[in-house]
C-alpha cells in the first residue's frame, strides 16, 4: 500500500492540472478520452472497408529482404511489416523513394538497405519544433511522436545514409513540386489525422512517374479512425485507388497505381 502511495499522489495532482488548464492541450484532451473510454465511453472505431488481402497474393514466394535494427521502438512498424515494406522494395527495384514520418528512421534504413545501390530514399518528418503550428490538426496521442531530439538517428552514421535525404517541415505544406512524377515508391506514415491521411494521399499521386508505382500507408487500424475514414473514402472516390487493399496480419494499406493515360 505505501508503496503505491507516490504514485497515487503524483496521479491526483496531475488529474487536478488535466481537468483544469491541461485539457487545453490535445495530448491531455486524448488522456482524458482514454479515461471516459475506462469508464464505458465508446470508443470511436472506423470500420475498416478495403478488400483483406493475403500478403502472399501481393507478394508471392519467398522473401529475401535484409533487415536491419530489428528491435522495435514504439510508433515502429512491427517486424512483419518492416519485412513486407522492404520486401516489396526488393522486388520492385525503386530508383526513387518518398517516405512521409521518417521517427526515429528504422524503416527509412531497411527501405534503402534493400532498395538498388542507385536508388534514392527522401524521407519527411515534423520537427518537434513544428508540432504547434501544422496546416491542420494532429490526431489525438501523436504529438509522442513527434517530440523527440531528432529525425532518423537509426540511419544516421551507417553506410545507407548517403543514399537518404532528411526532409523536415510539415506535409501538408511542404514542397513536393521537385518530386513530381519522380518517385517510384511511397510510404505514407505520418500524421494520421483524416485531413492528413487526404493531403499526404494527393501529394503521394502527384510525385508517382507517370509510369505508375506503389503506394503504402501504415496504421490502417481501429486506433487511427483517421486514416481508416479517409482510406475507405478514396478507394470509392479516387479512380487511381481503386485498388487499395488492405494487407491480412499487417495495419499496412497498399496499392499499385497504373500508368498515368497519355
Ligand atoms: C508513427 S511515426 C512514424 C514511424 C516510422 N514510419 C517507423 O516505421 O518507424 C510518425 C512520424 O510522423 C511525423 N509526422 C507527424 N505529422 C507530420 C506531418 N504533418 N508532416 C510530416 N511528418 C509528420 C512525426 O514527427 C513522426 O516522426
Amino acid at each position: 500500500m505505501l508503496r503505491f502511495l507516490p504514485k497515487y499522489l503524483l496521479a491526483l495532482v496531475g488529474c487536478g492540472f488535466l481537468f483544469s488548464v491541461g485539457w487545453l492541450r490535445a495530448r491531455h484532451r486524448y488522456l482524458i478520452y482514454q479515461i471516459a473510454v475506462h469508464f464505458g465511453y465508446p470508443a470511436s472505431r472506423g470500420t475498416r472497408e478495403l478488400p483483406p488481402t493475403a500478403i502472399s497474393r501481393v507478394l508471392p514466394g519467398a522473401f529475401a529482404p535484409s533487415l536491419l535494427e530489428l528491435d522495435p521502438a514504439e510508433g515502429n512498424v512491427t517486424t512483419l511489416e518492416l519485412a513486407v515494406l522492404a520486401e516489396s522494395v526488393r522486388r520492385t527495384r525503386p530508383a526513387a523513394l518518398f517516405e512521409i514520418g521518417t521517427f526515429d528512421g528504422r524503416t527509412t534504413l531497411n527501405l534503402a538497405a534493400n532498395a538498388p545501390a542507385t536508388a534514392h530514399i527522401h524521407t519527411l518528418d515534423l520537427p518537434a519544433s513544428q508540432l504547434t503550428s501544422t496546416r491542420f490538426d494532429l490526431d489525438r496521442g501523436e504529438n509522442q511522436f513527434v517530440e523527440k531530439e531528432s529525425s532518423g538517428r537509426r540511419f544516421a552514421g551507417t553506410p545507407w545514409a548517403a543514399n537518404i535525404t532528411q526532409h523536415l517541415g510539415d506535409s501538408a505544406t511542404f514542397d513536393f513540386t521537385p518530386f513530381a512524377q519522380g518517385i517510384d515508391w511511397f510510404f505514407i506514415d505520418g500524421s494520421h489525422a483524416y485531413e492528413y491521411v487526404l493531403s499526404d494521399t494527393a501529394r503521394a499521386l502527384g510525385t508517382l512517374r507517370a509510369s505508375g508505382g506503389v503506394i503504402f500507408w501504415h496504421d490502417y487500424q481501429p486506433d487511427w479512425p483517421g486514416v481508416i475514414r479517409a482510406l475507405n473514402e478514396l478507394r470509392r472516390t479516387e479512380p487511381r485507388l481503386a485498388g487499395l487493399v488492405h494487407l491480412e496480419g499487417t495495419s499496412l494499406a497498399y496499392c499499385e497505381i497504373s500508368p498515368l493515360r497519355p
